[in-house]
Order: C-alpha cells, then sequence, then structure tokens
C-alpha cells in the first residue's frame, strides 16, 4: 500500500458547498476503490493525505493533478509499503480549519500556509522538470543518470557586455528578465525544459524527436522579441535587445549534476558543447537562429532549412554544418556589425 500527502492552493475561491461536495464525490469513489484519507481546508489551501493500493493512488493522484480547481500543487511526502493505515474508517473525511478557532489548531494553520508560501519561493528557483517531478511524488534525488538523445538550445544577448556596461544594474536585470521570461515561456509551451541561465545566456533542452519543437520555439523566441523592441518606448533600452540563438543534437548524459548540497538536472555532453559553439556563429553568420545538421535531418518537410555551410567551432575539431531558416526573424538585420553599432549608439544616447 502506498500513503501520499500533498498541498495545493485554491485555484479560485471555493464554498463551503463546493467543498463538501467534492468531499461527497470523492468518498464515493473512494469506497469503491479502498482508498481512505483526510482532506483539509484553510485560507485557500488544501491539505491531503491518501492512501490505498499504489496504483489506484496512483490513478486518483493524477486525476487530482489535473483538478482545475486549485494548483501550485505540491507532493510532500510519497511513502510505498506501508503496512497499516492511518485513517481506516474515513474514506475522505473533509475538515475545514478555517472555521476553527481552537488555540491548538493556530500553530497547524500557520503551518500550512507557511508550507504554501515556501512552495510558491521554491517554484521560482526550480526548474519546471525538477518541480514536475516533485508534484508527482517522484524525488528527483532518486532519478538515475542515464543517456538520451537531446536538442539542445543556447541563446544569449548580443553585445550584452556593452549593454552591462552602460546601463545600471536594475536596467540590466529588467532586460534580462524580460529576456528570459520570453524564452523559458516560448520552449516550454513547445514541450522544452530550461535547464539554466548562465549570466546572460539561456541553457534548454527538448527531446530528440521534438526538432520541429525546438526551431518553432526559437522563431517565437525571435518573434516575440521583435514585439518587445517595437512597442518599447523609444528612449528603453529593450529597443536594442538582440539575441543569438544555436540548436544541436546528440546523446547527452542526462542526470542530476552537483555538490552534496547543490544539485541541478541537466545535460552534458558534445552536443551542449556544439550548441553554445554554433550560437556564437551566429554573429559571423549574420542570423540570429542557426542549427547543426543533426538538428535539421530531424525536421519535417514543412520546413526549408538553407545550408550555411562548414564552420570550424571554436574548441572543436571536426567541421560543424551549420544550417538556418530563410526567415525575416533570423536575418532581418543581416549586418552584424551595423547591428552592434546601432546598439552602441542607441545605449550611448539613451544614457547621456
Ligand atoms: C483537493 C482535491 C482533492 C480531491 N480528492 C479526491 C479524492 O480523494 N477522491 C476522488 O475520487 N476525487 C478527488 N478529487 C476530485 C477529482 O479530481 C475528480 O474531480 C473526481 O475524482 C471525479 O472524477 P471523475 O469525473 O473521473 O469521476 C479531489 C479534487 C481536489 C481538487
Amino acid at each position: 500500500m502506498k500513503r501520499l500527502n500533498y498541498i495545493s492552493k485554491f485555484a479560485r475561491s471555493l464554498t463551503k458547498e463546493e467543498i463538501e461536495n467534492l468531499g461527497s464525490i470523492s468518498q464515493a469513489n473512494n469506497s469503491r476503490e479502498g482508498i481512505t484519507g483526510v482532506l483539509l481546508s484553510c485560507s485557500g489551501i488544501f491539505f491531503q493525505i491518501l492512501e490505498g493500493d499504489d496504483d489506484r493512488i496512483d490513478r486518483l493522484y493524477e486525476k487530482i493533478l489535473r483538478d482545475d480547481r486549485h494548483n501550485q500543487i505540491l507532493c510532500l511526502k510519497s511513502e510505498l509499503n506501508i503496512a497499516e493505515r492511518r485513517f481506516p474508517d474515513w474514506s475522505m473525511k473533509v475538515i475545514s480549519l478555517d472555521e476553527n478557532n481552537d488555540i491548538l489548531i493556530q500553530p497547524i494553520k500557520i503551518l500550512l500556509q507557511t508550507l504554501a508560501e515556501s512552495q510558491a519561493i521554491l517554484a521560482n528557483y526550480t526548474q519546471a522538470g525538477v518541480l514536475q517531478a516533485i508534484e508527482h511524488g517522484i524525488n528527483p534525488l532518486t532519478l538515475k543518470p542515464h543517456h538520451s538523445d537531446k536538442i539542445i538550445l543556447f541563446s544569449d544577448v548580443i553585445s550584452f557586455s556593452s549593454i552591462t556596461e552602460k546601463l545600471q544594474v536594475t536596467e540590466v536585470v529588467e532586460l534580462l528578465n524580460q529576456f528570459f521570461t520570453i524564452c523559458t515561456r516560448a520552449i516550454a509551451s513547445r514541450g522544452g525544459e530550461v535547464t539554466k541561465f548562465i549570466g546572460d545566456c539561456v541553457m534548454a533542452y527538448f527531446d530528440g524527436d521534438r526538432a520541429d519543437d525546438a526551431l518553432q520555439a526559437s522563431l517565437d523566441i525571435l518573434s516575440e522579441l521583435e514585439i518587445l523592441r517595437s512597442q518599447a518606448p523609444a528612449n528603453s533600452p529593450l529597443r536594442i535587445l538582440y539575441v543569438g540563438i544555436g540548436l544541436s543534437k546528440g546523446i547527452v548524459l542526462e542526470g542530476n549534476i552537483g555538490s552534496q548540497t547543490k544539485k541541478e538536472y541537466t545535460v552534458i555532453g558534445d552536443a551542449v558543447n556544439v550548441a553554445s559553439r554554433i550560437e556564437a556563429l551566429t554573429r559571423q553568420l549574420n542570423r540570429f537562429l542557426v542549427f547543426s545538421n543533426p538538428v535539421r535531418m530531424g525536421l519535417s518537410d514543412r520546413w526549408k532549412p538553407v545550408r550555411l555551410g562548414d564552420f570550424h567551432a571554436k574548441g572543436r575539431e571536426e567541421i560543424v554544418e551549420v544550417y538556418s531558416v530563410d526567415d525575416i526573424l533570423t536575418f532581418q538585420k543581416s549586418d552584424f556589425h551595423k547591428l552592434k553599432q546601432e546598439i552602441k549608439q542607441h545605449l550611448e544616447l539613451i544614457t547621456l
């Protein structure tokens, strides 16, 4: 048998009747499935304990995760091989702590609120895949390292050192945050995973069979930035926020990598180096987006890749075959030398 507990937040305000109704349906379903437990509600937070047969708990929990009445779900504990139930007589006891003003209950209310706040803070610092594992009751530390086929995306800001030299710290942070937000949204919505931000650089990966998604996410980033630039006020540094994007594909080592106290779930390997190196080639090739031949080979027919040539990527012996797609977004400013001048002039103008 399995016991699982989690906290979550109401997605909207729920009336007493709605919660009671949720309890009645749960009791009826759980009695049938031999599931027992308790559901606490308090200040817009749920805390639930579920216990029963492993598969049945997994199936129910999958349903609960998809339930749009709550969100920000954090699985606090998932125990296997439990010998005894804690709540054998409760098919799902619903307890609202809001109506209980007993002084003994107050610390429990505070504990639940604090846990929910901690979850919101941690979610900001944790990558989506790790958070998703925790949400599903999987301890990410138990995930074993393995080889996998991935498409790696690298993107960084053009002329970032000039930008940091000229702008105030808060302006640099604002600019980076806008860029990172656009990247994270575009990448996640196409099934990719942002693994880290390194200075002004985003590193992300997609499963090896998602070349179309990786390319579309890259174009979405360029398109969003184009909108951001055109809508920014004339004296805004966002007017000169341009980025280069490089994509590569290959077998990488995927897993928890880090020290005893700080880990990242990430990928390492040659494909990562190639993505970073060919991203640097965007400056030389006057294209905002370039990708390697293995990425091209994974693309569907709807794309018309153009071969830019064979290049010697810095730090690598082999030659890399580099491609792009002809799109207004990938080469709208075809002279990067001029673009860098324009960035410099804009910075001088706005920091006079
Ligand atoms: C906080 C929360 C706890 C829930 N607990 C249970 C539960 O213990 N048992 C249950 O059957 N459904 C529970 N549900 C409801 C399920 O998500 C789902 O709506 C319900 O099982 C009906 O699913 P069905 O339409 O597939 O029958 C819960 C939902 C929420 C938001």
